[in-house]
């Protein structure tokens, strides 16, 4: 049976059911599988034509065991996730036609119109599936640049054995992302916006940090994390790289390259381990904005947290990239030890530099480029001038940084990871395009509903949140579980 541990070394063994109720490992590292499964060519050719369904039931099936997760009942889980996709085969693929062999990944066809619903969905329905099964509740906790939040709230809404308090920095998410989280009526669904985060989203992770570290709260609320310090969105995550690799490449083996917007390198972190497991991606190349944590630990191997920087692709302003971390542990043959005294040399200092020999082993297979905001702007406006085509700031970052590493990559074909959908951003866009040169693309009935609807939030200020968020949950939870 594959089970998993803490990447700090601390904590006992768990299972994979444990793990993904927890969230958190309790010596608050992050849970690892004990073992990468493999893949082959043979099974890369067995799957090669299989819907994005049927290739997460193959992929998912390495990390669950069957005794948790009967293969009924994974089925059943997966057909749930994705009715309520715009697009049936849930990932489609649009090619540029000014760049060489270069693939658009359309991840936003989820209801909240980003990436994170392609691995919510199904994280929550596991989560809620097992809940069910002990018949328990849980309060899961997320913080949110604004995708997770509205994914995690649209996937909990309704589902009776789950609340989500979700907090978002007010001021720093557009408001079709914070419409997408206050506009839902259900009674399980809490945003709230906190106004004042000096770190922008990163602040939030520090509260939610300390409400886990109370025992006696976290124990009475039963809380929980749908982010991705859980490893079921990790997992989930792997899939959309071997369905992205299995859609373009010639034949298995081949070299195909994929450049992906990242902030807290969740994303990436799957698409590395998808490697590991034997996935024949050329190059992942790490497509920063101004905010380049991820920059500097693979071109300098240092891990550093410096001042944020307000940025048009607002959700991967993230200052400090935890799934880093995870990945690490699979590039030092599993050395908690080194990893527990990195990540708190981290916390301690605000530092960490890493020796040449782990350097080199976590940089293989991997480029890095940090994008300026302008660049970001100036890549949606030559695709858009030039193709009628319409990038989000995210996929932008995706494709500059593909053209800017351009000679490094050897010319195979490139999939640029378009992590969310441009309405999402109409600010953004009708500043550059002008208001009245805005395409269809740049909207989505969705967003356009959700600006004629009530909304419901809690507010805080940052400087008193830890303490008043608290109160709230506690009060809530005994108003509505009374002992
Ligand atoms: C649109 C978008 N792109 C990219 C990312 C970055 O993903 P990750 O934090 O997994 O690197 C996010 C995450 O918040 C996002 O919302």
């Amino acid at each position: 049976m594959l089970n998993y541990k803490s990447n700090k070394g601390g904590g006992p063994t768990v299972d994979f059911e444990k793990a993904i109720l927890d969230g958190y490992a309790s010596d608050g590292g992050l849970y690892v599988p004990e073992y990468l499964p493999k893949v082959t060519h043979s099974d890369l050719n067995k799957w090669k034509s299989l819907s994005y369904k049927a290739l997460a039931f193959e992929v998912l099936s390495l990390f669950i065991d069957r005794s948790i997760v009967s293969a009924v009942e994974l089925r059943l889980l997966l057909d749930e996730c994705y009715d309520t996709f715009e697009i049936k085969e849930v990932i489609p693929f649009h090619q540029l036609e000014t760049r060489d062999e270069t693939y658009i990944m359309e991840l936003f066809y989820g209801p909240t119109l980003s990436f994170k619903d392609v691995g919510m969905s199904f994280m929550v329905n596991l989560v809620n599936f097992f809940l069910k099964r002990k018949s328990e509740h849980l309060s899961v906790i997320v913080a949110t640049t604004g995708d997770t939040g509205p994914a995690a709230a649209h996937f909990v809404a309704g589902k009776s054995n789950l609340d989500a308090w979700v907090l978002y920095p007010k001021g720093l998410i557009t408001e079709a992302q914070e419409r997408q989280m206050t506009t839902l009526p259900h009674a399980n669904v809490h945003p709230v916006g906190v106004f004042n985060c000096p770190e922008g989203g990163d602040d939030l992770d520090v509260v939610i940090s300390q409400l886990y570290a109370d025992d006696a709260f976290k124990n009475k609320l039963k809380l929980s994390s749908v982010n991705s310090l859980n490893w079921g969105r990790i997992m989930m995550q792997t899939v959309h790289y071997f369905y992205g690799y299995l859609r373009i490449a010639k034949e298995v083996g081949a070299p195909v390259n994929m450049a992906v917007p990242s902030g807290g390198f969740g994303n990436l972190c799957a698409g590395g381990l998808a490697r590991k497991m034997g996935l024949p991606i050329h190059y992942l190349v790490v497509a920063n904005n101004q905010n380049a944590c991820l920059n500097r630990i693979f071109t300098q191997g240092v891990f550093s947290k410096q001042p944020i920087h307000e940025t048009v692709s607002s959700a991967i302003d993230i200052l400090v990239p935890i799934n880093f971390w995870r990945f690490l542990y699979f590039n030092v043959e599993g050395d908690t030890a080194k990893i527990k005294e990195w990540m708190e040399t981290f916390e301690r200092t605000g530092q960490a530099i890493f020796d040449a020999e782990t350097m080199a082993e976590y940089r293989k297979g991997f480029l890095s480029k940090s994008i300026s905001d302008e660049q970001t702007l100036k890549t949606i406006k030559n695709v858009f001038d030039e193709e009628y085509y319409l990038l989000d700031p995210h996929g932008a970052v995706a494709v500059a940084a593909a053209d800017q590493l351009k000679a490094q990559l050897g010319g195979h074909p490139m999939i640029c990871l378009a992590t969310a959908h441009p309405a999402k951003f109409p600010e953004t866009l009708e500043r550059l395009l002008g208001a009245d040169q805005m395409p269809r693309a740049a909207m989505h009935p969705s967003i356009e509903e959700a600006k004629v609807k009530c909304q419901k939030n809690y507010t805080c200020h940052y400087s008193h949140l830890h303490t008043a968020l608290k109160e709230t949950m506690n009060t809530h939870w005994d108003l509505h579980h009374p002992a």
